[in-house]
C-alpha cells in the first residue's frame, strides 16, 4: 500500500466516484484502520456517536441493492459499501470514553467525574430531534474525515444520501429507534475520473460582520 500524504491532492482532487475496480477488495485490518484514522474527527463532548456497519459480502450487498434507489453501481463495483449511523443512546459509551481518557493519563479522575457528571443528565435529557441533530452532526465530519483518509489509501469514495433511511437499520439488524442513518460511503479503487464539479464563488454565500 502506498500512502498519498499531499494534502492538496487528497482534498481538492477528491471527487464523487462512482463505478471501482471490482476485483479490489480492501482487508478488514486496513479497512479497520482507515475507521480508527477517521474517528479522530471531533465530535460534542467527544462521545462519538458514529457507529459503522461494513458491507462487503455479495449476500449483504444484495440486501443493500434493493434500499439504495439509483445507486446500484456504486454497490455493485466497490470494494465496500460503509453504512454509517448515529447512535440514540450514544451516552450509553460515556463512561468507557472517559475512564479511557484517564487510564491512559489524559484526563484526571476529577475531571472525568466532573464532566460525566454534567454531560450524562444532559444527554438523556435531549429531546429525540436534538439527539438526532446532535449525532448526525458528528457523524458527518467522521463521514468526511472517511473520504479523505480513503485517498490517502488510494482509495476513492461516493457520500450516498439517496438510500430508504427508514429501513436501512433493521434490514441489517440493528434497532432502528436507536440507530439513525446518516450516510452511505461507497469505497473502492476508482475506474473513472469522476465529473468535474463546480463551486459557488465564497463571497456569494459568506458574510464578514
Ligand atoms: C449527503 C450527500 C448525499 C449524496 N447523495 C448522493 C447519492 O445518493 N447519489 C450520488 O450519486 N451522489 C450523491 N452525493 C454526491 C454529490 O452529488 C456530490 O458530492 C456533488 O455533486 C459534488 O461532486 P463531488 O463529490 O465530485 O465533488 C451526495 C453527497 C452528499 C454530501
Amino acid at each position: 500500500m502506498t500512502m498519498n500524504n499531499d494534502f492538496a491532492d487528497i482534498a481538492y482532487n477528491r471527487k464523487s466516484i462512482r463505478v471501482y475496480d471490482e476485483n479490489v477488495k480492501i482487508p478488514k485490518e486496513e479497512m479497520l484502520e482507515m475507521i480508527q484514522k477517521s474517528t479522530i474527527a471531533p465530535s460534542s463532548v467527544n462521545m462519538q456517536p458514529w457507529r459503522f456497519v461494513v458491507v462487503e459480502s455479495d449476500e449483504e450487498k444484495a440486501k443493500l441493492k434493493p434500499l439504495i434507489r439509483f445507486n446500484t453501481r456504486q454497490n455493485d463495483t466497490s470494494s465496500a459499501m460503509l453504512l454509517i449511523f448515529g447512535d440514540m443512546e450514544c451516552y450509553e459509551y460515556g463512561e468507557e470514553i472517559y475512564d479511557q481518557a484517564v487510564a491512559e493519563g489524559k484526563m484526571t479522575q476529577q475531571t472525568r467525574d466532573d464532566q460525566l457528571a454534567a454531560i450524562i443528565p444532559y444527554y438523556k435529557n435531549f429531546t429525540r430531534q436534538e439527539m438526532n441533530d446532535v449525532i448526525k452532526i458528528d457523524s458527518s465530519l467522521a463521514a468526511m474525515q472517511f473520504m479523505l483518509v480513503a485517498r490517502s489509501y488510494g482509495y476513492d469514495t461516493n457520500p450516498i444520501g439517496g438510500f430508504e433511511a427508514d429501513q436501512l437499520a433493521e434490514a441489517f439488524g440493528l434497532d432502528k429507534d436507536r440507530y439513525v442513518p446518516v450516510m452511505i460511503l461507497s469505497v473502492g479503487k476508482a475506474v473513472e475520473e469522476g465529473y468535474n464539479s463546480i463551486r459557488l464563488d465564497a463571497k456569494e454565500f459568506t458574510t464578514f460582520k
